[in-house]
C-alpha cells in the first residue's frame, strides 16, 4: 500500500477542519487538534518509537510530508481568515468622509470684559495701577469712610443690598453699591507702605469690578460694573481730572470728535463734585449729552480716612459705569442683553 495514501485522510480532515473555522480563535483550536502536543500528527510521530529503524525512516518521511501539507493548509486558511476579518472590520468601522466636519465651538470675550480690558490698557498706559477688591463690603468702606455716616440722607442715593452677616462693628455687610470703597482700601495700603518716607509717590489707580444696587430696568441692572479712578498727590487739581478723562474717553471711543461736560453734582466723598457727560460730534449718538461718570475732588475728610494729611495731599476721584461705556461703544440699547447669555448677541463680539 502506498504510504502516502495512508495519511491522506488526515490531511483532508485537517483541511476540512480549517475550512470550517470562521474566526482566528477557532482556527487555532483546529490547529491544536492536528499539530498540538497531543494532536493527531504528534500522535503519529510518537508511534514511531515502536518501529524498526528502517520502518522509522520511511514512516518518518511520510509523517513529515503530511505535517508540511497540514501546515501549508493552515497558513493558507490563516491568510484567508485575516483578510476576511479585516474586511469585516473595515465594513463595521466604515466612515463617511463626505459628511461635513464638526466645528469646535469657539468662545469669545464678553463685551463687558472687552470694555474693561480696554479701560485697563488705557489707564495702564497712563501710569495707573489696576486694583481689585472685595464685592462684599463692610459699612465703613462702603459708606462711613466715604464721608457718608449712618443716618445721612445721602445713603438713600443708593438702594443697597445687605448681606445677612455683620461686620466687626456690628453693622450689616453690604454688596458694594459702588467701587469707591477701593479708594479707601488702596489709599490706606499706599499710605501705610510709605509711612515715614519723605516723598510719597502719587496714588494713581483704577479699580474696575462688579457693583450692586436694588435697581432693574433697560438701563439699570441689580449687578453692574464700575471703574473707580483715584489720583492723589501733593498738587493734583481738577484740571488734571479734566485732561485725563478727556484723554481716556477719546482713547476709549477712538475718536477726538467728542466733548466732555462737567456738570456740578453732589457726592458725600468729593467736594466739589461733578457728573461727567460725553457728547459725540458725529455718528448715531451725535449731539446728545450722555452721562458716563461721577467725579470730584476728594473730600478732606476722606483724605484723612485714607490715613493722609489733607493739608499735604489733594486729588480727584471718578467712578464710571463700564456697562454704560460698553453700550455706547458697541451701540447696545438694552443693558439686560449683557446678562441674558443669549449667544445670538454674544457671538457678535467674537
Ligand atoms: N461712587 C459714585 C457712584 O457710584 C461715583 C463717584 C466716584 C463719584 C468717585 C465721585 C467720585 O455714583
Amino acid at each position: 500500500m502506498d504510504p502516502t495514501d495512508e495519511l491522506e485522510p488526515l490531511v483532508r480532515q485537517a483541511r476540512d477542519a480549517f475550512a470550517q473555522a470562521t474566526a482566528s480563535a477557532e482556527l487555532e483550536d483546529a490547529k491544536a487538534r492536528f499539530l498540538g502536543k497531543s494532536g493527531l500528527v504528534t500522535q503519529q510521530l510518537k508511534a514511531l518509537a515502536n518501529l524498526t529503524p528502517q520502518e522509522k525512516k520511511a514512516r518518518g518521511a511520510l509523517i513529515n510530508r503530511t505535517k508540511e501539507a497540514i501546515e501549508a493548509a493552515l497558513a493558507a486558511r490563516r491568510e484567508g481568515l485575516a483578510g476576511a476579518e479585516l474586511d469585516a472590520q473595515l465594513r463595521a468601522e466604515a466612515l463617511d468622509v463626505t459628511l461635513p466636519g464638526r466645528k469646535r465651538g469657539a468662545g469669545g470675550v464678553h463685551p463687558i470684559s472687552l470694555a474693561q480690558e480696554r479701560i485697563e490698557a488705557i489707564f495702564g498706559s497712563m501710569g495707573f495701577d489696576v486694583a481689585d477688591g472685595p464685592e462684599i463690603e463692610s459699612d465703613w468702606y462702603s459708606f462711613a469712610a466715604l464721608n457718608n455716616p449712618e443716618n445721612h440722607p445721602a445713603r438713600s442715593m443708593q438702594d443697597t443690598f445687605y448681606v445677612d452677616l455683620k461686620d466687626s462693628e456690628g453693622r450689616w455687610l453690604n454688596l458694594r453699591p459702588h467701587t469707591s470703597p477701593m479708594q479707601i482700601r488702596y489709599a490706606r495700603a499706599h499710605a501705610r507702605r510709605y509711612e515715614g518716607v519723605a516723598h510719597m509717590p502719587d496714588i494713581r489707580v483704577i479699580a474696575p469690578g462688579r457693583t450692586y444696587r436694588v435697581d432693574s430696568d433697560a438701563t439699570h441692572s441689580p449687578m453692574f460694573h464700575q471703574v473707580e479712578g483715584l489720583w492723589v498727590g501733593g498738587s493734583v487739581s481738577f484740571r488734571d481730572l479734566k485732561a485725563l478723562y478727556l484723554e481716556f474717553i477719546q482713547a476709549f471711543f477712538e475718536t477726538a470728535e467728542l466733548k466732555l461736560r462737567f456738570r456740578p453734582s453732589y457726592f458725600p466723598f468729593t467736594e466739589p463734585s461733578a457728573e461727567i457727560d460725553v457728547m459725540f460730534e458725529s455718528g448715531p449718538l451725535q449731539g446728545k449729552w450722555l452721562e458716563v461718570s461721577g467725579s470730584g475732588q476728594v473730600h478732606p475728610q476722606v483724605i484723612r480716612n485714607m490715613g493722609l494729611d489733607p493739608e499735604r495731599y489733594i486729588g480727584f476721584a471718578f467712578g464710571s459705569g463700564i456697562d454704560r461705556l460698553a453700550m455706547l461703544r458697541y451701540g447696545i440699547n438694552d443693558l439686560r442683553l449683557f446678562f441674558d447669555g443669549d449667544l445670538r448677541f454674544l457671538s457678535q463680539f467674537r
